[in-house]
């Protein structure tokens, strides 16, 4: 009897073996699981994956069991739910997120860690919500400090950049969602988006707009990555054979998807052969064009299909985009070793509070006014950014967030029985607020002429013994914010008078500039103390607050040169052509030559030998560093690869964190080279009086530039010196070493 039990036993697990499909089996490797299930599939499901069924969802296999596919914006925290294909809210209750702060401020704190932090608890809320893609994390370059949507972005350096980004993707690729790397590639302004075609040199375009994405796929495994709307070398980035067959998929064998931004797919014939696997956003406007077919007139959709009966192309290219739709599958939404997804848990605001306090940027501070000092003190606080909720407005970036706490809020209650805490309006700037059906709920009309609330402000000032005043940059058109770039470098809404005027009665000015973008200065003299305080999310009152009040001491550095106005900038200095283009006739493509070339940020201010009012990497502390003893462990070196060490000290009072940087330079070469270029850092954490001797290494693409003529990476022997120190222009360490 028992042999017959366990002969029984052995029977039925065979069977059930024998009954479990090869693409359900999680022991069989994904690329036999995704051929087995592209055999099962007909070509009506084939061609459903790979197009959408509604503003952020694909079709999933429903005979085989797989789910829809469900996308969502990023890349600041999980967007709210809109209709089926309308932009307008769903209306759910439960779509409200942690918002995380933008990617400005992470790169700002130039630790990777942090990176892989914000990226998981991202995932973990992602996951919650049902998404298996986050549209993001974006990296592109910030070329020029209009481009609309560089608070999205990680700022002007792609070694810093491809740094942070590997961390963010991998963080949240961890919870088995995955990243959509974005805009691939050279979307760097907003305004013609559609229209642009960038005309660069080989050279830039590898040096300087690719990297990111390269490290994206390379080192952190992105399964997934958005085609940019513009285009190059006259093909949409959607579907471009240069930018996505060649480089993305063969140079940098990447298996992911290629998901097209939403609308950017133009052309039958290119989505079809040039690279792309995911059509999103065609022709659904959802008001005159949403009809209830909408989706089935996508390039991608009945007309590939129809085609392809027709015989006018074979499944080739079908089969490829599929297997790839498969494996995002497999690895997301039927991967059974998911994590649990947490929406707004504990952990998340700490990693938004974490990344606020690590990104905070101190720019100035002359006989310390900060930290402040509160007991028994007065406080004024001005400004509309003191007020202003931010999480919503900016693009598709926009978010519901279950709380903000502003500047204001974030002071008050960290003063609470401290001190007193006064408000002065000071200036009002776009007192809408709401995106796409999100309210914030606020009521900021304030019908006062500008002399009134600037008199205001300053009577107030008089008595006051610090004014904190919170300015610069909001989500609207034409600020911070996806569609357009803006016009100007200034400060809009007045806020120039404004902050002098405050300057001019009160000694202890502190100015926090909240914006993804360096602004003008022009009173910067007068102001004592300045803060570069980013869009910071959900904790921003909290982040800031403590920062001020020495609760937390700042560590971010620039992610981007901060110009004295736009004649620094590489990209303003060749006129209309290399900004913002030149339309052909027609008006329908706007051409538009990165003339700088791989002149951008510091590689062009330290070329034309310019001052900007803050230098790339620049981050001051409520202590002080010493960086000194560079020394590199091999001077000769034959393979490229290069290992420096360094000594930290903090020479100041408290404790504190400072980042070394890392600056290269070729010191003779065949072709122009920058006068130095970021290829190593390392953020440190060091006690009142403590030394840390760090290691930096660097390996041979450090030394190298894009080599046009062999289209490849080329590092020429010779001479070359190591900088090290905490800034792009404080680098008091040097050591010379040889390529051989
Ligand atoms: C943006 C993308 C975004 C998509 C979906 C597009 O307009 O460029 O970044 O992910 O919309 O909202």
């Amino acid at each position: 009897m028992k042999y017959l039990t366990s002969f029984l036993l052995l029977l039925t697990s065979i069977f059930l073996q024998a009954q479990t499909p090869v693409y359900l089996d999680p022991t069989k490797d994904i690329e036999t699981r995704v051929e087995d299930a592209l055999k099962r599939m007909t070509l009506a499901e084939k061609i459903d994956v790979i197009h959408a069924q509604s503003k952020f969802s694909s079709a999933g296999v429903k005979r085989l069991g797989m789910p829809d596919f469900w996308t969502d914006d990023g890349p600041h925290g999980v967007r709210p739910d809109v209709l089926w294909d309308e932009w307008e809210q769903a209306g759910q209750t439960n779509d409200s997120c942690v918002a995380f702060p933008a990617l400005t401020c992470l790169a700002a704190s130039w630790n990777p860690e942090a990176a892989r932090a914000y990226g998981h608890a991202l995932g973990e809320e992602a996951l919650y919500r049902g998404k298996g893609m986050i549209l993001g994390p974006g990296v592109n370059i910030y070329r020029t400090p209009l481009g609309g949507r560089n608070f999205e972005y990680m700022g002007e350096d792609p070694y810093l950049t491809s740094r942070m980004v590997v961390p963010y993707v991998q963080g949240l690729q961890s919870c088995g969602v995955a990243s959509c790397v974005k805009h691939y590639c050279l979307n760097n302004d907003e305004e013609y988006r559609h229209q642009v075609n960038v005309i660069i040199s080989d050279r830039a375009l590898h040096e300087i707009y690719l990297p990111g994405f390269e490290a994206a796929v390379k080192e952190g495994k992105a399964w997934g990555v958005m085609g940019a709307y513009n285009l190059y070398k006259d093909e949409h980035n959607c579907h471009n054979q240069y930018t996505l067959n060649k480089i993305l998929k063969k140079d940098w064998g990447f298996d992911g998807v290629l998901v097209s931004d939403w609308g950017g797919v133009h052309d039958f014939d290119q989505a079809v052969k040039n690279g792309l696997d995911m059509e999103f956003g065609t022709w659904t406007d959802g008001l005159t064009m949403g009809a209830t077919n909408a989706y089935d007139q996508y390039f991608l959709s009945k007309r590939y299909q129809k085609a392809i009966v027709e015989g006018r192309y074979t499944t080739k290219e079908l089969d490829e985009k599929v297997r790839r739709v498969l494996r995002l599958f497999f690895r997301t939404t039927m991967n059974k070793q998911r994590p649990y997804g947490f929406l707004c848990s504990e952990s998340h605001y700490e990693v938004a509070q974490k990344v606020a306090a690590e990104g905070i940027v101190l720019l100035k501070n002359d006989g310390n006014v900060l930290p402040i000092k509160p007991e028994g003190k007065k406080i004024l606080v001005v400004g509309e950014n003191a007020i202003k909720m931010m999480t919503v407005g900016g693009g598709s970036s926009s978010l519901k967030a279950q709380h903000e706490i502003s500047p204001l809020q974030g002071l008050q209650m960290r003063l609470k029985g401290i001190c007193d805490v006064e408000y002065a309006r000071g200036y009002v700037g776009d007192v809408s607020g709401n995106y796409n059906g999100v309210t914030t709920g606020q009521d900021l009309k304030d019908d006062r002429a500008p002399e009134v609330l600037i008199a205001e402000a300053v009577e107030k000032a008089k008595t006051a013994d610090y004014v904190i005043i919170f300015g610069g940059l909001n989500k609207s058109d034409y600020q911070d914010c996806e569609g357009h770039d803006r016009k100007t470098m200034d400060l809009p809404y007045n806020q120039d008078k404004l902050i002098t005027a405050l300057a001019a009665v009160n000694k202890q000015t502190v100015y926090v500039n909240i914006s993804g973008n360096a602004v003008c200065m022009p009173w910067r003299k007068q102001v004592p103390a300045i803060v570069q305080g980013w869009f910071l999310g959900s904790e921003a009152g909290i982040g800031l607050a403590d920062m001020l009040l020495g609760k937390t001491n700042p560590s971010g550095h620039l992610p981007f040169t901060w110009y004295e106005n736009l004649n620094q900038v590489g990209a303003h200095s060749f006129g209309e052509s290399a900004f913002p283009g030149i339309w052909r006739e027609g008006k329908k493509i706007i051409d538009e030559e990165y003339k700088e070339g791989i002149y951008v940020g510091y590689r062009w201010t330290d070329k034309q030998k310019l001052k900007p009012t803050f230098a790339f990497g620049h981050g001051l502390s409520y202590t002080t560093f010493k960086v000194s003893n560079l020394k590199v462990l091999s001077p000769v070196t034959t393979d490229g690869n290069m290992t420096f060490t360094v000594d930290v000290t903090n020479t100041g009072s408290v404790e504190g964190s400072d980042v070394v940087q890392l600056y290269i330079t070729d010191q003779k070469c065949s072709v122009d080279r920058p006068v130095k270029e970021l290829k190593a850092f390392q953020k440190v954490n060091l006690k009142p009086g403590e030394t840390k001797t760090i290691t930096l290494k660097t390996d041979k693409r450090a030394l190298s530039f894009w080599d046009e003529a062999s289209d490849g990476w080329k590092a020429e022997p010779g001479e070359f010196i190591a900088w090290a120190g905490d800034s792009s222009d404080r680098l008091p360490c040097k050591v010379k070493f040889t390529l051989k």
